[in-house]
């Protein structure tokens, strides 16, 4: 059997309805449950219920053979992980975004020292530097819009989607960080241990994503 990290919510859905159609049977996933893991034996999976942040921590010691996880949050984890299949839901773009009365249109009109609250703090360190920018990077774990609402920070970084958040809290885009969509990730002993299993999964994955982008 093969251990599998996940986190609940609507990206957990979009996943249930991929392995599916991969042929990997997980109706177990839709019963309304508070369990934190959930075997499908006819799937040969057992589904962990974790929290998107730790996935990459649980995969990276082994405690799961794989972890679906947002690229954005894969990246700001740093962990020793195998990424092996883009799943290409969950697509989202990581944006600097700043107050609409700021009068700033671009990341090099940010004042010195500028204020950045942020859920990716190692992703905008490295972004502002790259960039030449000095930038003081405040990490918070959510709700980041809040930040120059009530003078906490200047700017932000943050993902979005639909752009309504940021829209209702009066903030704009100046700059695109980085694109992100849910990953297929693997412990690298794990993906030497179980390969067959593994690359059956995951070409069984692709499989289906190349079918839907035909
Ligand atoms: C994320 C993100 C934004 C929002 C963007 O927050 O941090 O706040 O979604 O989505 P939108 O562009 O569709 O409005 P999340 O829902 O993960 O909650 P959090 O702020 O507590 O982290």
């Amino acid at each position: 059997m093969l251990s599998i990290a996940v986190s609940k919510g609507r990206l957990l859905d979009a996943f249930a309805e991929l392995l599916e159609e991969a042929g990997y049977p997980c109706s177990v996933l839709q019963k309304a449950t508070r369990k934190l893991v959930i075997s499908s034996s006819e799937a040969g999976l057992e589904f962990i219920l974790a929290k998107p942040a730790d996935v990459p921590t649980y995969v990276e010691y082994g405690a799961a053979d794989l972890g679906v996880v947002g690229k954005d949050t894969l990246l700001e984890a740093g962990k020793r992980v195998a990424e092996l299949v883009d799943l290409m839901y969950g697509r989202c773009v990581m944006v600097v975004a700043v107050p609409e009365a700021a009068g700033i249109d671009a990341v090099t009109d940010l004042h010195f020292n500028s204020r950045v609250a942020t859920k990716y703090p190692s992703i905008a360190q490295a972004f502002f530097q790259q960039h030449g920018i000095q930038a003081d990077i405040i990490p918070l774990h959510g709700s980041i819009e809040l930040g120059p609402i009530i003078g906490l920070a200047d700017a932000v970084v943050d993902i979005t989607e639909t752009g309504r958040t940021l829209v209702e809290n009066g903030l704009k885009p100046i700059c695109e960080v980085m694109e992100s969509t849910s990953r297929l990730i693997a412990n690298p002993v794990s993906y030497k241990m179980k390969a067959v299993e593994i690359h059956a999964l995951a070409d069984a994955l692709e499989g289906v994503l190349n079918r839907e982008n035909c």
